[in-house]
């Protein structure tokens, strides 16, 4: 590549070097090939500048932020991105919100940031642009004359075309994604809606090399499943030794479920399925505990202050009917939790709990998983509308509504013999170890540098 990588998210890590999987391979991508990194600057401005200002450590590549005013923070993030694309793409049209104000924020938020962008992007720099809040980026740089190459990628499930009913008319998601070079999602399931959209509201065509034709341009449209940085999150889980320090208060076999507080990842059904299986456990000996945690998250949307009513009734229900005098069958942790205590608890923990009713990937799955001890390892018990249960087949799924499956399924996990855990783990981390995100991003800029837009570009 002769020209340089810019990376665009709305969220930008500003340690020198930043923790957490996606963050952290991109971190590494533009440190090995310099660049710039841009994202939002969490401070607002009454009168956001045009320039994007620097931000955070600037030592291996450019970190750059776009600043908003309040107004922009309301209505394009916690409005039009998390108010109307989060529940279109999670199949919650009933949570939509819908507000002219939000479209207008969408639009000029992702237009001034095209017009920041256009400023410091050379013709031959590539773009990569990441996640819902920026669909329409590409189609805001084309006007303003960018022809270089951009890549988009999804981190949520793509939407289905009846879903996309509950969308505005404004937010016209096939023309916004046409002027992208190469389109990334998550697993196969979404390529098949994304091209379906592209044949059914513009007519295009699917050719054999798996990219869409329309008119001129060529537009990909490929699955790259997200994973972890499986080496260093083994390394961080390995380092816990001392399980007993970690794991003291939490007598008896544990449960874990690790989400941040959304209605996406369906936790008032994980814990009537837990309270289920206390019920039906055949052995009243047997005291499992389950661990929840379970971060605060755009915490002004009303529909996330709605489920965290209802999961806190849920929990106090179900340990005043449950607990005993020396048992906590419950607990519910409602803040963040450091990740090297996470990879401990999750290497202790006898069952991964993951399900959710809709969701993009899922990397607690896969850092559960890739946590275990291989010699005794725990149970993945995954919702079959997870992302990482296209490929993850072997752990036990189940269907996120039917609480009595999953209750069956958290008694199977529990009982279920050394055998059986190990060879199911095996093939879980196998499939781990092949979506590790170092993999990942080279696989998708060698997809976008190989990608050709227009037909009458020579390379
Ligand atoms: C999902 C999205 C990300 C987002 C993250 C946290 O994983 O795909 O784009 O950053 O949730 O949500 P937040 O609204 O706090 O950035």
């Amino acid at each position: 590549m002769s020209g340089k990588l810019i990376v665009v998210s709305n969220r930008i890590p500003t340690a020198a070097t930043p923790s957490g999987g996606l963050v952290f391979a991109l971190h590494e991508t533009l440190r090995k090939t310099g660049g710039i990194w841009i994202g939002s600057d969490p401070e607002f401005q009454a009168d956001p500048s045009d320039t994007l200002k620097e931000i955070g450590d600037q030592s291996t590549y450019q970190r750059l932020a776009f600043e908003m005013s309040e107004t922009d923070y309301q209505t394009f993030y916690l409005g039009f991105a998390n108010s109307v694309l989060w529940p279109v793409c999670h199949r919650r049209g009933d949570l939509v919100q819908m507000s002219r104000r939000f479209e207008e924020g969408y639009r000029r938020v992702n237009k001034r940031l095209a017009r920041q962008i256009f400023e410091v992007a050379g013709p031959e720099d590539m773009i990569w642009v990441h996640d819902y809040h920026f669909f329409p980026l590409a189609a805001d740089l084309r006007e303003l004359g960018f022809e270089g190459k951009i890549g988009f990628f999804l981190h949520i499930p793509f939407p289905a075309l009846g879903d996309m009913g509950a969308l505005p008319p404004s937010a016209n998601l096939a023309h916004w994604l046409a002027d992208y070079d190469l389109v990334g999602l998550q697993t196969r399931s979404d390529v098949a809606r994304c091209l379906e959209m592209f044949r059914s509201e513009l007519g295009a065509e699917l050719m054999h090399d798996g990219k869409i034709k329309y008119g001129e341009r060529r537009v990909g449209v490929r699955s790259f499943p997200i994973g972890i940085d499986v080496e260093a999150f083994v390394a961080t889980a390995e380092k816990s030794t001392n399980r007993e320090e970690i794991a003291k208060d939490l007598s008896g076999e544990l449960i874990i479920g690790v989400d941040r507080l959304d209605y996406s990842k369906g936790l008032p059904n994980r814990f009537r399925a837990f309270g289920r299986y206390l019920e039906t456990r055949k052995d009243k000996e047997r005291r499992p505990s389950l661990l929840q945690i379970a971060p605060p998250t755009r915490e002004e949307v009303s529909a996330y202050r709605d489920i965290r009513f209802e999961l806190e009734e849920l929990a106090g229900r179900l340990n005043g009917e449950n607990a005993e005098l020396d048992w906590t069958p419950l607990r519910y942790i409602h803040r963040n939790i450091d990740r090297d205590v996470l990879a401990k608890l999750f290497r202790t923990a006898r069952v991964g709990f993951v399900t959710p009713f809709a969701d993009g990937m899922n990397l607690v799955a896969k850092e559960y998983i890739a946590a275990q001890d291989p010699e005794d390892p725990g149970v993945l018990v995954l919702s079959r509308m997870a992302g990482a249960a296209e490929d993850m087949t072997e752990a036990l799924l189940v269907n996120p509504y039917d609480i009595e499956e999953m209750s069956e399924a958290l008694a199977q996990a529990l009982d279920m013999p050394l055998e059986e855990r190990q060879a199911r783990y095996t093939a879980c981390m196998k499939r781990v170890r092949a979506t590790d995100v170092g993999r990942w991003s080279e696989n998708y800029l060698n997809a976008l540098k190989d990608s050709r837009r227009d037909l009458s570009w020579s390379s």
